[in-house]
């Protein structure tokens, strides 16, 4: 295995969980020693591991091991399928300490938050083991006498999924599950900064008894990879995570075969206080908003609209509470923020920040890298913004809190439509009336009303206009991985 063990902050109970190959068809294969590809740990800047840089030819290959598991594996029951997935989940649990371990390595959340991305990601397998046993179809009335008219739901076929850094146990296992549960199989491509957990998870499936040809995983050259995925025709279904920009090319790449999409992309959340919100919930609904994972979700809180007569109470409380957050490396005890993942995503917000000013915006605290250095961000809070700014439009994803005053709810409402995404949005009101009105005005796929904690395997995640297509998590999550087929049958 040959891991850089000292670069690992913490020691594993079962090292045998890292992994530096590709699992493909019930194998771990390392790929062309020359041609690896460093795993960083965004926290110090080590190197934690080395893992394949494999292409077009190995994933055709998977993808010709995925067509050739299928028939088995959606040949078993539901319930066959269901027990599985639950062992999975099971052991992910067991081993929840190590996998948290291997998460903050590579991707920098504090541990904390990396247990309970553990949790979140085990309950999706959980969920959809239960749903597995739930593919029911349909007998419906005929129009003409002599007919019975039958509807089945099938699985979809060979899948591909691929995943972001953000969330590298639970964004793979929302769409591993369903597609397992559903009867699918599928071909998992990690983000290229954490692979180690995509793997790990790789290898805790085939102890629970997923075959190594119904779940595989590959890593290295996005573009080859994708191409590949997105080319093929055996492929029916991929589901996407991350950017609209990326997403928007998938698609196209994926028109000439007319695949199956899910695509869960880009965010601009806002996030809505007005004057008769209960302040301290919504502070600590927007701690976790703006700052779970150093501001690294789709559904982070991007601009934060606090009405006139709550706004300077609000802003002084935004301040003394982001200045006492405890920045560091994600491995060491009590640390609150963690690094961003890399010196891109240091760019894009210091250019965000600079637009901003530049147009005459404040910071009011933060606003330079941090003190540790190398991809920690200090937490930023920046006031008197404006629509034409950029940080309006884009997605910060960082730790900036970027406050808007405004004074009616038709302001606001105005304002939060006024973005091309559609993921989540939040509002803080006591007001049931305007809880009713807002919450069907404001065009998102997902409202947390007085509360930011809306992430749970039983709500259906999902954005619309450019935020994506398709739902996952919740009872809706399984359709995506299956087809319906109509059966006319003369009697
Ligand atoms: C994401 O940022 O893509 C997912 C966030 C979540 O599931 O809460």
């Amino acid at each position: 295995m040959n891991l850089n063990a000292l670069e690992f902050p913490r020691t594993l109970v079962r090292p045998e969980l890292l992994h530096q190959e590709c699992w493909l068809n019930g194998q771990w294969q390392g790929g062309d020693p020359d041609k690896r590809l460093p795993v960083i740990n965004p926290a110090t800047g080590a190197i934690l591991a080395h893992v394949p840089n494999m292409g077009y030819s190995v994933t055709s290959q998977a993808i010709a091991n995925a067509q050739s598991a299928l028939a088995a594996w959606r040949a078993r029951t539901g319930k066959q399928r269901s027990v599985i997935l639950k062992r999975w989940a099971q052991l992910m649990h067991e081993n929840a300490d190590d996998l948290s371990n291997i998460l903050t390595a590579e991707q920098g959340k504090p541990l904390n938050e990396a247990s309970s991305e553990i949790a979140y990601a085990a309950s999706f397998l959980d969920w959809f083991a239960e749903e597995a046993k739930r593919i029911d179809g349909d007998i419906l009335q005929s129009p003409v006498s002599g007919q019975r008219l039958l509807v089945l739901r099938q699985p979809i076929g060979v899948c591909a999924a691929i995943t972001p850094w953000n969330f590298p146990a639970a964004m793979i296992t929302r769409k591993v599950g369903p597609a397992l549960a559903a009867g699918c199989v599928i071909i998992v491509k990690p983000a290229e900064h954490t692979p180690l957990t995509a793997l790990a998870l790789a290898h805790l499936a085939y102890e629970a008894g997923v075959p190594g040809d119904v779940f595989q995983v590959v890593t290295g050259e996005p573009e080859e990879i994708g191409n590949a995925l997105c080319e093929s025709d055996i492929v029916r279904k991929l589901s996407f995570t991350g950017s609209t920009d990326v997403g928007r090319m998938l698609m196209a790449k994926c028109a000439p075969t007319v695949k199956k999409l899910s695509l869960e992309l880009g965010g601009n959340a806002p996030f809505i206080v007005f004057d008769d919100a209960d302040l301290d919930e919504a502070m600590d609904a927007l701690m976790l908003a703006k700052f779970r994972n150093s501001g690294q979700t789709c559904i982070c809180a991007n601009r934060v609209f606090v009405q006139s007569g709550i706004y300077s109470a609000l802003a002084d409380k935004l301040i003394e509470r982001t200045r006492a957050l405890k920045i560091g490396d994600g491995s060491a005890e009590g640390i609150q923020q963690g690094p961003l993942i890399d010196g891109r995503a240091i760019r894009k917000i210091q250019a965000l920040l600079e637009d901003a000013v530049s147009h005459g915006a404040r910071i009011a605290l933060g606003g330079h890298v941090h003190e540790n250095g190398g991809t920690f961000f200090e937490p930023t809070i920046i006031q008197d913004l404006s629509k034409d700014m950029r940080i309006s439009s884009e997605e910060i994803f960082g730790p900036v809190a970027a406050l808007y005053r405004f004074d009616t709810e038709a302001d606001v409402l105005e304002l939060a439509n006024a973005s091309k995404c559609g993921l989540a949005a939040y509002l803080f009101t006591r007001d049931h009336a305007r809880i009713w009105r807002m919450s069907e005005a404001l065009e998102y796929g997902m409202v947390g009303v007085n509360t930011a904690a809306i992430s749970n395997e039983v709500g259906p995640f999902g954005g619309i206009k450019h935020s994506g297509l398709g739902r996952e998590g919740s009872k809706y999550g399984i359709d995506e991985y299956l087809e319906t087929k109509y059966i006319c049958m003369k009697v």
